[in-house]
């Protein structure tokens, strides 16, 4: 009983020391005081069960039966509060789960494209699922454990865990608010990353510029076209001969200066790296190999040998990122490259470990680690299928049982290595990802489709891996794979806007789909939304330091904050910003509207201030190919900012603040802001933190911090009201003097504008009606 709101129910072989998983949790050494919980063990038949003291809800009960533990192969199967249940990633799936008779497996794999369904496991192992219990209070539990998995879920409700190794090491949260969860639960397995301000403008990539020219010409396209963008990547094209730490001299000749000039206009620059090290490299010419010998770094074989499998270089070795010497070997060849390039972060792509050959060119001996007793249903025949032979060593453990952390331990060592080297902040955006993933890094969904229904999913992808508590994510804009046309990439692009990592890429072989390739409707739908995206980015920062420092998800589906409504338990297609912006994107083809549901509550149009006249209902809302509809929820005020092509040059512009009022005309919001890529500025008091707040017809605002002092040159110069229905404001005041203000007695929304107010100063606005 750790805390008042966590349990953690071990069950180990007391006689024979077993692998455990090796990421940092806390170390507990007194009980609880006191407990939401009730702990009930039964030793025949055995079993546990958890249940929540204040409504008596049972949220696990596991005296069911069925229970296995032997060397490789561990089951228990327990009765679940409800059906309503979320996470088990990574899989493309509804966001609410099936409990149909699933079979969840998860393991994670390469597998071509991202195949939808519950049965197909993908690049991430995430074993924790949120339930929301019948009374809307929530629940989580996290099932600590590395090894192959498959999961069944179960009408009942019930769920059955199979694992073929290592121990049973589970943690309850008890919630009770969904959002609270994923803060325990964050607690446990690591805080998110706080990613720089920059991260958070427009990324823009494709595989297969093929040549620096072409990567200049898709950035010069994008200043032509008007259109916000913060980032160009490369991907592995860039690189020579495929090889990691290396440039193309002839097809790239001239990419340092690129990189310089990006710089000098306020842009960063992103690089792909791949973790197969070639082997096959003239002896002496290829550092990042002769180094990882040297070091004595890579994975074993079981001779131990180092394990050799084929990616794109050909031939590969594959550093073991648990090795203590992993992060010396790493840094210093990312020093080197960087010294050249000036690369502000990277992808870490390949890391499931994807291997084009089976196991290694050598095959896999014959062991029960390569062949256990029970294999769980994941895709490919092997467990080594496109992937390492299990029986391979790294210095934890055999790949049997690290298998699913190995992108989890090379996004860990690539973000010390980063930050060592730029001395700022940067961004690791891992595909294969682990629970603790989010510490050091982001994500993004791989290699979907340009098609409708993989737009859709993505909305699942992108709030699953934030209750994993893994903020920074985002998917391939328009797709990877295929064609996307104008109406799905205009569509795509505005939804994109709103994805916590905002991002275009795609696959050679497909058109290209940078907007402006696509045409007038695809660089107006970028451009409008993304001018949005830019505008909001004080807020979507401000909720990027709550992630940093409370564990909340940035981006959150309906039922988080409407958990009695079970109305919005299953619903996918629209999102929110924190607890204030709701999302809806259009996600059909030829279509002019959109139908959303709207809890109870007031909701204001994000561009109008008009209300919604009617909640705790559906409502078809008008959306024509270059809008996208938000809204922004009563008690809640928005800051924003003018915006620009780049953040740099959008973070010295004027502020606003929207501010939506309650139904008892309340409304509160905050700002974080610091330089935007210091390390550690929250760790460090080096920010800035001010607390909006409206109370009666005053509105004011807490400087709860002023540790930085660039803040100083910032001023708000508008603010919107919504929601001052049934009255008519006669005048508006600004620290005692009268203010220059609009009102609009048809739809309540009051502006005042042009301030000059410094946003590092106290100011009171009061408005007078009749
Ligand atoms: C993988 C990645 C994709 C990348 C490609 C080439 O398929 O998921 O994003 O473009 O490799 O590096």
């Amino acid at each position: 009983m750790e805390t008042e709101t966590r349990l953690h129910v071990k069950i180990y072989d007391a006689s024979h020391e077993r692998y455990e998983v090796p990421i940092p949790t806390p170390i507990v050494k007194e009980k609880a005081s006191s407990t939401h919980y009730h702990f009930v063990y039964t030793k025949y038949p055995f079993g546990f069960s958890v249940i929540r003291q204040s409504s008596g809800t049972v949220l696990f009960n596991s005296t069911v039966g069925g229970f296995i533990f032997s060397d490789q192969f561990i089951q228990m199967s327990a009765l679940l509060s409800s059906s309503n249940v979320y996470g088990l990633g990574e899989h493309v799936a509804p966001l609410k789960l099936s409990l149909d008779w699933q079979l969840v497996p998860l393991f994670a794999v390469d597998s071509y494209g991202t195949p939808e369904g519950l049965n197909h496991n993908l690049y991430g192992t995430h074993p924790f699922y949120l339930n929301v219990e019948e009374d809307g209070q929530a629940n989580g539990v996290l099932l600590l454990n590395s090894n192959a998995m498959e999961i069944s879920l179960q009408p009942t409700p019930a769920i059955t865990y199979r694992t073929l190794g290592g121990i049973l090491d589970f943690y309850f949260f008890t919630g009770p608010t969904p959002d609270k969860v994923i803060q325990q639960y964050t607690e446990v397995v690591g805080r998110p990353h706080m990613p720089p301000y920059w991260a958070l403008g427009f990324h823009l990539s494709r595989y297969g510029y093929n040549s620096l020219n072409a990567t200049a010409a898709a950035v010069k396209r994008m200043i032509d076209a008007d259109i916000p963008q913060d980032v160009q990547w490369n991907d592995i094209d860039a690189m020579h001969n495929h090889l990691d730490f290396t440039y193309d001299p002839k097809r790239f000749d001239g990419l340092p200066v690129f990189v310089d000039d990006l710089h000098k206009v306020g842009m960063r620059y992103l690089l792909i790296q791949d973790p197969g090290i070639s082997n096959s490299q003239p002896a002496g010419s290829y550092p990042p190999y002769d180094d990882a010998v040297k070091m004595d770094v890579l994975i074993k074989n079981a001779s131990g040998l180092p394990l050799v499998g084929k990616v794109w270089p050909g031939t590969t070795v594959f550093p073991d990122f648990f090795h203590p010497m992993a992060e010396t070997y790493w840094e210093k060849n990312l020093k080197d490259f960087h010294d050249k390039v000036a690369f502000d972060g990277l992808l870490i792509d390949m890391n499931e470990i994807s291997n084009f050959v089976n196991g290694s060119i050598h095959g896999c001996p014959n062991s029960t680690l390569e062949y256990p007793p029970y294999m769980p249903h994941i895709d490919g025949t092997h467990l080594y299928s496109r992937t390492i032979c299990m029986t391979a060593k790294t210095n934890v453990s055999t790949q049997y049982n690290v298998h699913n952390l190995y992108g989890y331990s090379e996004a860990k060592v690539t973000m010390t290595a980063l930050e060592n080297v730029r001395k700022k902040r940067s961004i690791v955006i891992s595909r294969s990802t682990f629970p603790g993933s989010g510490a050091h890094g982001s994500h993004w969904l791989g290699d979907n489709n340009s098609t409708w229904t993989d737009m859709s999913a993505s909305i699942s992808g992108i709030l699953a891996m934030n209750m994993f508590g893994i903020p920074l994510v985002g998917a391939d804009i328009c797709g990877f794979h295929g064609n996307a046309t104008v109406e799905l990439c205009a569509r795509w692009s505005a939804l994109g806007a709103f994805y916590p990592l905002s991002f275009n890429h795609n696959t050679p072989s497909s058109v290209a789909q940078d907007p402006p390739s696509l045409g007038p409707a695809v660089v107006n739908a970028s451009r409008t939304a993304l001018l949005i995206r830019y505008s909001l980015l004080p807020t979507l920062y401000t909720l990027f330091h709550k992630a940093h420092v409370k564990g909340s998800t940035v981006v959150r589906p309906l039922f988080f904050e409407f958990p009695t409504d079970n109305n919005t338990w299953s619903i996918d297609t629209q999102f929110l910003w924190g607890r204030s912006l709701l999302i809806t994107p259009v996600l059909q083809e030829n279509a002019s509207a959109v139908v959303g549901y709207f809890p109870r509550g007031r909701w204001f149009d994000f561009y109008t201030g008009d209300e919604v006249s009617l909640t705790s209902q559906n409502v078809s809302l008008k959306a024509s190919i270059a809008h996208i509809n938000l809204h922004v929820r009563g008690g809640h005020i928005l800051v924003t900012q003018t915006p620009n092509r780049t953040t740099t040059a959008t973070r010295v512009n004027p502020l606003g603040l929207v501010v939506a009022l309650d139904v008892d005309g309340t409304a509160n919001g905050s700002l974080f802001w610091d330089d935007g890529e210091s390390l550690d500025t929250y760790e460090k008091g080096e920010y800035t933190l001010i607390e909006y707040k409206v109370e009666q017809t005053n509105l004011t605002c807490d400087i709860i911090k002023s540790g930085y002092n660039g803040t100083a040159a910032l001023i708000i110069d508008r603010i919107h009201v919504f929601g001052l229905n049934d009255m008519t404001v006669q005048t508006v005041t600004v620290n005692g003097q009268k203010a220059v203000f609009l009102y609009n007695s048809s739809n309540g929304v009051l502006s005042v504008s042009p301030l000059k107010l410094p946003v590092d100063k106290v100011f009171v606005m009061k408005w007078m009606a009749t």
